[in-house]
């Protein structure tokens, strides 16, 4: 929103919620999350044309166009329970918007939802006896946190889909037409609206399915004498595969691949095909199974003890440039860790106070100290769970000699140099590669 209106400033976009609290961090000067860019864009938007309010009425009242951002979670009870979405909040959010709206309306679907929602949203939107009329449009996002401001200014695509009916094609001309203030007309594309709702589950089951693919080839490689860098490279040069999303890591996280993943799986369920759903679900599997994997490899390398040892978590957020950690490895690792009884020194140049969230209650020796070098100081072994740039960069030798020896480094996400955190004496493992010991 903060993007369209900085693009547009013909047009006033108001954000409601019903938190008090968010608005009110929206409206000052420390913005209630990071991501590179987007303080400029709000400072230079906000009060202009660009408005953070929680008068959700009257925001519905003077909208021609209500974006609908809330969230989705995997559903936690009842039918469909750790797979399905949970439309709780959609449903109430159409409930409002039918009370509130006084003319005509044009209503976009922002969440990822499973697909056939604009569906049950559009039959509680008509349920009232009044004469306003609503189109429904789905508008996926694809942007990928950390370079979300990169992504909306130049998108790949953008997918509008709507219902093939006069007053839809008009609808979802409108959006068009807001997005081609700077997007190229070529990259706006228009579908039915089910196809766009399910090209979104798509395009994340396909992200996914790849890092998942060489994540279950990096097992393979550290049982031969292969390195996943060099296969990957070699896959990748294949025009037809290209070279994203290839790097084998400690395992996917974030907020959306997981769940949509599991409510493409659900549909697929709900629709008989349990041959499509099981392959689907097969991306998740190898997800969790490369994070059990990684915190054995940490156990048997170090002598297949961890009680007592002091272990450095370099990075906690689920990627790096972002302070989120919102199904990030580094939770199910730190957890893993603790019930081996092993003393957590967690570091994150941004997600310290997600990851106190995160971990609260959770029984055991944890501190959380932003600087590398002394959160490191005295450890067994560092532990790479996410790739900031800045792990690259450090003194490694200084950092050695700080530790406890024999110093272990397990890069999680193969950013670092290992021969030379060899040589320099630390026992190194990384991901899909031949560890390197001193012993
Ligand atoms: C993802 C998609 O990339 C976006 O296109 C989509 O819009 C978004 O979900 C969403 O549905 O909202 P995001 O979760 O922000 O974006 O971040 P990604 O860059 O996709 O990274 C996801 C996870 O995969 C991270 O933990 C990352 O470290 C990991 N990853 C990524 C790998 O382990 N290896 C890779 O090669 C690439």
């Amino acid at each position: 929103m903060a993007m369209i209106a900085y693009k547009c400033p013909q047009y006033k976009v108001t954000l409601v919620d019903i938190n008090p609290s968010r608005i009110a961090q929206w409206n000052s000067d420390v913005l209630p999350i990071y991501e590179p860019g987007l303080d400029e864009i709000v400072k230079k938007t906000r009060d202009r044309n660009l408005f953070f309010s929680i008068e959700i009425e009257k925001g519905i009242k003077e909208a021609d166009i209500i974006f609908v951002s809330v969230n989705t979670p995997t559903k936690t009870f009842g039918a469909g329970a750790g797979m399905a979405a949970d439309l709780q909040y959609w449903e109430k959010t159409a409930r409002q918007i039918q009370s509130h709206a006084e003319s005509n309306c044009i209503i976009v679907e922002k969440s990822t939802l499973p697909v056939k929602t604009a569906l049950a949203m559009e039959r509680i939107l008509t349920s009232n006896a009044n004469a306003i009329h609503f189109d429904i449009l789905s508008n996926p996002e694809f942007l990928a946190e950390g370079t979300a401001i990169e992504n909306l200014e130049n998108p790949d695509r953008v997918l509008i889909g709507s219902r093939e009916t006069p007053s839809g094609l008009r609808a979802r001309n409108d959006l068009v037409e807001i997005y081609a203030n700077w997007v190229p007309r070529k990259r706006i594309i228009t579908s039915n609206i089910w196809s766009s709702e399910l090209s979104k589950l798509v395009a994340n089951a396909f992200l996914a399915q790849r890092i998942s693919s060489i994540n279950s080839i990096s097992a393979l490689c550290e049982k031969t004498e292969a390195n996943i860098t060099e296969v990957s490279t070699a896959v990748a040069m294949d025009s037809r595969i290209g070279d994203k999303f290839l790097n084998a890591s400690v395992g996917f996280g974030g907020s959306c691949f997981k769940k949509d993943i599991l409510n493409l799986v659900y549909l697929c369920r709900y629709y008989g095909l349990q041959e499509v759903a099981d392959y689907w679900e097969g991306v998740v599997k190898i997800n969790d199974y490369q994070k059990e994997r990684f915190v054995l490899n940490m156990l048997t390398a170090m002598f297949n003890t961890l009680a007592g040892k002091k272990i450095c978590l370099f990075g906690f957020a689920f990627k790096a440039d972002t302070g989120d950690t919102r199904e990030s490895p580094a939770i199910f690792i730190s957890r893993q860790l603790i019930e081996e009884k092993a003393e957590l020194v967690i570091s994150d140049p941004k997600a310290l106070d997600n990851a106190k969230k995160d971990l609260e209650g959770l029984n055991g020796k944890i501190s959380y100290i932003v600087d590398p070098y002394e959160a490191s100081y005295g450890c067994d072994a560092i532990a790479v769970m996410t790739e900031w740039e800045t792990y690259r960069q450090l003194d490694y030798k200084k950092i050695f000699k700080s530790m406890t020896k024999l110093a272990f480094i397990f890069d999680g996400r193969n950013i670092l140099d290992h021969d030379k955190l060899f040589e320099i004496g630390f026992n190194v493992f990384p991901i899909g590669k031949p560890p390197q010991t001193h012993f």
